[in-house]
């Protein structure tokens, strides 16, 4: 059977589970949880303020063995302009984790999007910035040992286009892959268990930066840097050509390493297909293909698969203002279609 064909009846039935699709989805509260469904763990990306509501709470516990700081583990949040560090919001993060029986995975020690004035201040300093960038991690990777299962240490390394890599502070001060190799090294001193990731975005739509992507690793590991998983952050939209993280997936996979579907959700792309209901079935298509490709890998190689968000209000660009539902959850905390979808890849 082809991916296209199956993932076909895939959303029919995810539509049907769903009953009605039309507006009363059923409540996720009530669902079967994912978590108990899925032979790997299932992750959400969260912010700390949305733990106050008791529903979303309740919602993301039920369904979730993983938490990923969406926003509160960066060094935009811990780092302050005079040097200091706070950990307010990380730890309130840590602690429902811990409360609720979910692993943490920390999101991301070292991103090119983040060059920090208390970094800026120092730019150029040489060995002053190479002790800097070490504190810095040793203190945010050696915040959570034996809680952490897992950090991105580097985030979006690979150039848009997918042509080299990023130009960044860190690699103008720490070298174009040295900065990289010494955030592992730094981050497995911090942390002696947690699994370590490079992480990176579009690799399903661009096969050169996948291609670059992975030269990246090998460079890391023939460096002898303890790089031990690969995020593929697959922030997909409803026409996403299938197949693509099906592809992207088995290619990534084939260094051996464990594979983290890092930051899935799916924009519907209000505009695209004739409605709602058709681009909610591609939504619902693209999810369950994802947990495929992750289904289809060694028991060794399926670290988890992360949405990043749990319900459409909560998704970081409606927050920009954007129509957006992206998430498995509606904005009342409804099961949409992919939600189903997932249930009915795991229930196989
Ligand atoms: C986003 C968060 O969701 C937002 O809350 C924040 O304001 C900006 O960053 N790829 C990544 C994530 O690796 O860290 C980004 O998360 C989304 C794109």
């Amino acid at each position: 059977m082809t991916i296209a064909r199956r993932s076909l009846i895939l959303s029919g039935l995810a539509l049907a589970a769903c009953g009605k699709q039309a507006r009363g989805q059923p409540a996720g509260a009530a669902a079967q949880p994912l978590k108990s469904l899925a032979p790997f763990p299932i992750g959400c990306a969260v912010k700390s303020d949305l733990l106050a509501d008791p529903a979303y709470a309740a919602l993301l516990a039920r369904h979730f063995s993983q938490l990923t700081g969406e926003w509160e583990m960066k060094m935009e949040y811990i780092l302050r302009d005079d040097g200091s560090f706070r950990f307010e919001a990380p730890d309130r993060l840590a602690g429902f984790a811990r409360a609720n029986g979910m692993r943490l995975f920390g999101h991301t020690l070292i991103w090119y999007a983040q060059e920090r004035p208390a970094f800026a201040r120092i730019d150029g300093a040489g060995q002053g910035f190479a002790d800097a960038y070490r504190n810095y991690i040793l203190a945010v990777a050696g915040r959570y040992p034996g809680q952490a299962v897992g950090w991105d240490v580097v985030n979006e390394p690979v150039a848009e286009n997918g042509e080299g890599l990023r130009a960044c502070l860190w690699s103008k001060n720490l070298g174009e892959v040295g900065y990289v190799v010494r955030a592992f090294e730094h981050a497995r001193e911090a942390d002696p268990q947690a699994v370590l990731f490079l992480n990176d975005y579009n690799l399903e739509h661009n096969s050169r930066k996948r291609s670059t992507f992975l030269r990246l690793a090998e460079q890391v590991l023939k460096a002898g840097a303890p790089l031990g998983g690969l995020g593929t952050q697959s922030h997909l939209t409803v026409d996403t050509e299938p197949g693509a993280v099906t592809a992207a997936v088995r290619e990534l996979a084939g260094l051996g390493l464990p594979i983290h579907v890092s930051e899935l959700d799916v924009q519907l792309k209000p505009g695209v297909l004739p409605d709602r209901e058709a681009r909610l079935r591609r939504q619902a298509r693209l999810y369950g293909e994802a947990a495929e490709a992750l289904m289809g890998l060694p028991a060794r190689q399926r670290f988890a698969l992360t949405v990043w968000g749990l319900r459409d209000r909560d998704h970081w660009l409606r927050r920009g203002g954007k129509p957006e539902g992206p998430t498995l959850f509606d904005d009342a905390g409804g099961a949409k279609p992919a939600f189903a979808a997932l249930a009915e890849v795991f229930k196989r």
